[in-house]
Order: structure tokens, then C-alpha cells, then sequence
């Protein structure tokens, strides 16, 4: 085993309902950078697991009638069948329920306490339930709702213990700013203005209000308060202060923590302050990704628009669902699930550009070697761009996954796999075959052909590791041949390679026909959205108009080209719009719903003959079209491939 370690992992999950694809995503991603970095030669740790002593477990378990242990037992059965069917290769599991945990963080807690870090007081706040979060006064929203989840808060007052967070507050600055420890780095200025320059708050770390929960070891009506319990997790779970692991110095500090948005807070700040404050090194590098929404809001169980990766999984295969939750996502950005581009990038990538190659170069062999390329060679000048690109290949890939930018470092492998279509056509193989003088230039080219496969699909599965071996079989490629390092370099299969004809990897879809069916399943097995239960609250339809009225309204499809937030209005969005015939201004009461990231690059409709009015001052040339949801808006997206300016009727 090699000496180079690498430490990688996921939050713990809430095992609080079914996971659901947005939960996918991390673990996909922290899998393929795993599998990346052992076929590097990396030792690699990939931690998974989950967060067990949340309010909300205690409160379904009550409502289910069985204890909360019971309750989060048989979810994590369901969560490690999730990672099983998706080939999630993690080599460590934490439940927080497990003893050697629970002593650790007690451990780290009376530590803490006894430098002095933690005290006792009296904790009185705003607290959200569904959130776990206390909230001062002026951190509440403008309805006096929680900030996050924008749910009522109740008045509580408790005993409780503190962690002197602002201690750490200069040495926090500076890790955000004058470091890569954030990724993407631009997120490091929005921490600092909104948590470190207001002042440091100390942070309640226990309460008294449950007992579901690690107890404070000197002080047993307290337990531990989500995140002291939590966060440590990524230390205790490779042994520190316990003696089931003895693998903390092997691989502490971590490479990278990968987390979603919502949590970036807890590990961009609080986490760090705790390793200050144990004198600990700190993790190299914190990856923050968006959110996978649906119809621009967080895939999230409570919102009631999850799907179920196992019912995708059925239909295309895990490999083609990891692929297209890890093609979709630019790291930072939210990505928006859709069937119907699901089912598109499948096709197009998957079934038409990698499918199609590996089938046309195999079969192509088979029909003009009888499967087993010949020694003979003849290069051309046609061949050195696909060359030089497929040995390039592996740089731009390491790059990419160093820098966890899935999402391009796939693009730049189906790069490569484009490159080799276009060269079938330019150097035009069955034109080749009709002359025996070019046999040796023919087999050149279907050489080059599987070799650009090879060097593709070898780097390809790390991401999706149970279609590329059926590849190789294909192509003639022994398991022995397919390597880091031969990845890195054309030549390697034998000159006289024989392949195989083999299944289809990835079926051609019809598009319509797959997308209807699809939405129908999922609409069948979807849990019903909270909303659905509350249809009275619906406003009645409003009085009948005639078409001459509706005609009055100008309806026009247009994309937001930038976004940002209007200074001094918290509820104000304006938005940058080519509606098709230039730009217009338009401000919009969303940002409670909306970040301006989430709205960039969408296609929206605005209503766009309506007369300008000044929003706080601030000129706005139309209106949005949203849906009332409850107390919430929610913006309607379009088709992409909706022109701008085009005319609703
Ligand atoms: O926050 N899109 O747990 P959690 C993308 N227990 N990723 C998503 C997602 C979505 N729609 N929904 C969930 C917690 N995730 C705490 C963490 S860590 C010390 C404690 C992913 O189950 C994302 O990685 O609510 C998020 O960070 C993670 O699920 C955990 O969410």
C-alpha cells in the first residue's frame, strides 16, 4: 500500500426518511474523487455515515411509535442499500449512535471545557424546530420567521453550555480568505461579511430539552447539541480519543469535506473553531456544492418533490444516474433536475456519443479483421490530433478532480470520445476497406480508435464503475492494461488486439416517450408535497375574462443574463433580462426564495408590456411570473431551448 494517504468525506446524513437523489450527490461525487485517487495509488479513507441525534429523529420516531434507536436503525438500512445499489465504495461508516463515537465526543467536549473554550450560562433566543436553530433577533427574516427555513420560531429560554467562538475569529478570516481551504473561494467574502465581521457569536453547544442525545459527561441533564456531536464525527470515526480506530494519524487532517450549501456555515466556521480550539490541524479543503432542486427549489423530503434515485436506477442504471447528477453540477451552483434533460444527456452522451463509439469501432473490426487487428501500420497526419488529445487526457482530469470540478472533468473525458467520433468520419474506415493496399492504414485507425476508448473509459470509471469493464471486454483490453499510468499514454493495447461483440451499453431512448412515461412513475410514487394536503387554502379562481383581455397581457419568455441583490431591501431581487429584442430591468420580490445564483442563466417569463414602476427606488421594467405556494413564490422556469422573446398564448 502506498505511503500517499488521502482522507475524503461526505456530511453524515439525517436519517430522518429516504434518502433521496439530491442526498446522491455528495456520496457519487466523494466516490468517483475516492476511486480516482486509489487508482492514483493513494491510500485512500472515504468516510460516510449518519447524524443520528437530531430533534427531528426523537419527533418521527414518537410519531411512529418506536424508539428513536429503532427508527434510525431502519433508516440506515435504507441509506446503505442506497450506497450499495450505487456503488458507493466508502471504506468507514459512523453512525453518531455508536458507543466509541459517543465516548469521543464526550471526550472532545470535556476538553474543550477544560481549556477553557466552553462555559456555562443561560441561553435565551428565537429557536426553530425543524432547523435546531436559536436565532437572535436580528438574524430573523422579515416576517420574524426562521432566516433558513423561514418556518415560525417559539421563545426559549434554557441552561446551557457556550463555545467561545469569537476567540478564533481573526485566525477564521484568515483561513477563508488567504487560503484555498474554501472552495469555490468566492463564498469566502459573503462568511466573512455575514458572520465574522458582525461579531463572532458564541455558540449554544447543549440543551436540556431532550435526551436523545450524547450526554455532557460531567453534567448528565445536558446532552450535546447537534453540531459538537456532529462535526466531530470526521476525526472520531478514524479514532481520535476512542481505541476502535487507530487510524487518526494516518490520515487527519482531511483533504477534503465535501457538503452542501446549507452547511457550509457549520464547516466553513464552526468546525475550524473547534479544531483551533483543540489545537488540531485543520482539513485541507472544504468543498461546497449547490443544491439538485426542482422547479428552483431545494430537493428536500419536507418539500415533498424528491425523487427516488432507485426508481431512476431501475429504469437507466445507477452508472447512468451517477453520471448525470455529476455531469449537471458545476461545483458552488445548484443544478436543477429535470427528467427530460436527464433523459437527453443519456442519450446524447451516453447511448449516442460513448455507446455508439465503442459498438461502431468494435463492429467494425469485427467486420473488416474478423475481430483481431492485424501488426500493420500506416500514421497520418489525421491521427495526431486525437493522439495528443487522449494522452492529454489525464493532466485536464487530474486538475479537475483536484480541484472537485466534476462536472469538467467529465466534460473534458466525453471531449476525447467526440474527438474520436469526428475521427471516424474524417478518416472514413469503410472507404478504407474497399482498397486492400490501405489494410495497414485501416487497422491504424480502428487502433487508434480503441486506444482512445481505453485511455476514455479507464478514466471514465472512477465515475461510473460498472458499465467501463464491460467496455473493455469489448475492446480487448485485459483488466491488467487498464491503469493510472497506461491512462497517461497510447500504445498499450497489443498491436494484434482482438475484441468481442457485446451488449449494448446504453440503449437508445425516445426521448418523448421515455420523458411521459418517466414523470408518470414519478408522479405515482412521489410522497405527497405538504401543500397538497392544505388544497383549501387555494385562492378561488378569479372572475371570467374574454380573450381580448387575456391578449392585453404581454407574456414574453426572457433569461436572466445577472442577478443581484437591491441594497437595503431584503426582498428585492433585480434581475437583468434579454427578453429578445435587448435588455430589461426588472425587480422582484423573491430574494426570501431565491439567491441570484439560482436565477442566472434561467429562462423565466416576465410580463413584459407593463408600465415601469420604482421598486425602493429602483426602476423595474415588468413582473416575473411566479406561483403562490402557500406563503411561498415560486418562479416558473422554462425550456432552455425556448427563444428569447418568444410570445406566450
Ligand atoms: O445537514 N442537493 O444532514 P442532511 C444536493 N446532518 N445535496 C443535498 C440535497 C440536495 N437537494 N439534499 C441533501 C445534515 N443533500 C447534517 C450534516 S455533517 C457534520 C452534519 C446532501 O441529511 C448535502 O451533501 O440534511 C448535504 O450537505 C447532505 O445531504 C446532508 O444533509
Amino acid at each position: 500500500m502506498s505511503n500517499k494517504t488521502f482522507y475524503i468525506t461526505t456530511p453524515i446524513y439525517y436519517p430522518s426518511g429516504n434518502p433521496h437523489i439530491g442526498h446522491c450527490y455528495t456520496n457519487v461525487a466523494c466516490d468517483s474523487i475516492a476511486r480516482y485517487k486509489r487508482m492514483q495509488g493513494y491510500d485512500v479513507m472515504f468516510l460516510t455515515g449518519t447524524d443520528e441525534h437530531a430533534q427531528k429523529i426523537e419527533e418521527k420516531a414518537a410519531e411512529a411509535g418506536v424508539t428513536p434507536k429503532q427508527y434510525v436503525d431502519d433508516i440506515v438500512k435504507i441509506f446503505k442499500n442506497l450506497w450499495s445499489y450505487m456503488n458507493i465504495s466508502y471504506d468507514r461508516y459512523i453512525r453518531t449512535t455508536d458507543d466509541y463515537h459517543i465516548e469521543s465526543a464526550q471526550k472532545i467536549f470535556k476538553a474543550l471545557y477544560d481549556k477553557g473554550h466552553i462555559y456555562k450560562g443561560e441561553y435565551k433566543g428565537k429557536y426553530c424546530v425543524p432547523c435546531e436553530s436559536y436565532w437572535t433577533e436580528t438574524q430573523l427574516d422579515e416576517n420574524g420567521c426562521c432566516p433558513e427555513c423561514h418556518r415560525e420560531v417559539t421563545e426559549k429560554s434554557e441552561e446551557a453550555y457556550f463555545f467561545k467562538m469569537s476567540t478564533f475569529a481573526d485566525r477564521i478570516e484568515k483561513l477563508l480568505l488567504e487560503t484555498d481551504y474554501l472552495r469555490p473561494r468566492t463564498r469566502a467574502m459573503e462568511l466573512v461579511n455575514n458572520f465574522i465581521k458582525p461579531g463572532l457569536e458564541d455558540l449554544c453547544v447543549t440543551r436540556t430539552t431532550s435526551k436523545w442525545g450524547v450526554p455532557v459527561p460531567f453534567d448528565e441533564k445536558h446532552v450535546l447539541y447537534v453540531w459538537i456531536d456532529a462535526l466531530s464525527n470526521y476525526i472520531t470515526a478514524m479514532g481520535y480519543e476512542n481505541s476502535a480506530y487507530d487510524d487518526y494519524e494516518k490520515y487527519w487532517p482531511a483533504d477534503v469535506h465535501m457538503v452542501a450549501k446549507d452547511i457550509m456555515r457549520f464547516h466553513a466556521i464552526i468546525w475550524p473553531a473547534m479544531l483551533m480550539a483543540l489545537d488540531l490541524p485543520l482539513p485541507k479543503h472544504l468543498a461546497v456544492h449547490g443544491w439538485i432542486t426542482f422547479n428552483g427549489q431545494k430537493m428536500s423530503k419536507s418539500l415533498g418533490n424528491v425523487i427516488d434515485p432507485l426508481v431512476l436506477g431501475e429504469r437507466y442504471g445507477a452508472d447512468s444516474i451517477r453520471y448525470h447528477i455529476m455531469r449537471e453540477m458545476a461545483l458552488g451552483s445548484d443544478s436543477s433536475f429535470s427528467n427530460k434533460i436527464m433523459i437527453d444527456r443519456i442519450n446524447s452522451d451516453l447511448a449516442n456519443d460513448l455507446g455508439n463509439l465503442v459498438s461502431r469501432t468494435v463492429a467494425m473490426v469485427i467486420k473488416y479483421f474478423d475481430g483481431t487487428l492485424p501488426a500493420e501500420r500506416e500514421s497520418d497526419e489525421l491521427d495526431k490530433e486525437l493522439i495528443s488529445m487522449a494522452e492529454g487526457l489525464r493532466t485536464n482530469v487530474d486538475k479537475y478532480v483536484d480541484e472537485t470540478q466534476l462536472n469538467n472533468a467529465l466534460a473534458e473525458i466525453f471531449k476525447v470520445i467526440s474527438r474520436a467520433n469526428k475521427y471516424i468520419d474524417e478518416t472514413a474506415p469503410w472507404v478504407l476497406a474497399k482498397d486492400e493496399s490501405k489494410k495497414a492504414r485501416l487497422a491504424t485507425v480502428l487502433y487508434n480508435l480503441l486506444e482512445s476508448i481505453r485511455i476514455s473509459t479507464t478514466l471514465l470509471s472512477c465515475f461510473m464503475p460498472t458499465t467501463m469493464p464491460k467496455v473493455w471486454e469489448q475492446i480487448g483490453a485485459d483488466e491488467s492494461l487498464i491503469t493510472y499510468e497506461n491512462a497517461g499514454k497510447f500504445g498499450v493495447l497489443p498491436a494484434n488486439v482482438t475484441v468481442k461483440k457485446g451488449e449494448v451499453l446504453f440503449p437508445r431512448l425516445d426521448i418523448d416517450k421515455e420523458t411521459e412515461e418517466l414523470n408518470a412513475i414519478l408522479l405515482k410514487n412521489a410522497p405527497a408535497p405538504a401543500e397538497d394536503a392544505d388544497k383549501a387554502n387555494l385562492t378561488p379562481i378569479s372572475d371570467t375574462i374574454n380573450i381580448e383581455d387575456f391578449g392585453k397581457v404581454d407574456l414574453r419568455v426572457a433569461e436572466v443574463k445577472s442577478c443581484e441583490k437591491v441594497p437595503k431591501a431584503k426582498k428585492l431581487l433585480c434581475l437583468q433580462l434579454d427578453d429578445g429584442f435587448g435588455t430589461r430591468q426588472v425587480v422582484s420580490g423573491i430574494a426570501k426564495w431565491y439567491a441570484p445564483e439560482d436565477l442566472v442563466g434561467k429562462k423565466i417569463i416576465v410580463v413584459a408590456n407593463l408600465a415601469p414602476a420604482k421598486l425602493c427606488g429602483v426602476e423595474s421594467q415588468g413582473m416575473i411570473v411566479a406561483a403562490d405556494v402557500g406563503e411561498d413564490a415560486r418562479v416558473i422556469f422554462v425550456d432552455k431551448d425556448i427563444p428569447n422573446g418568444s410570445k406566450l398564448r
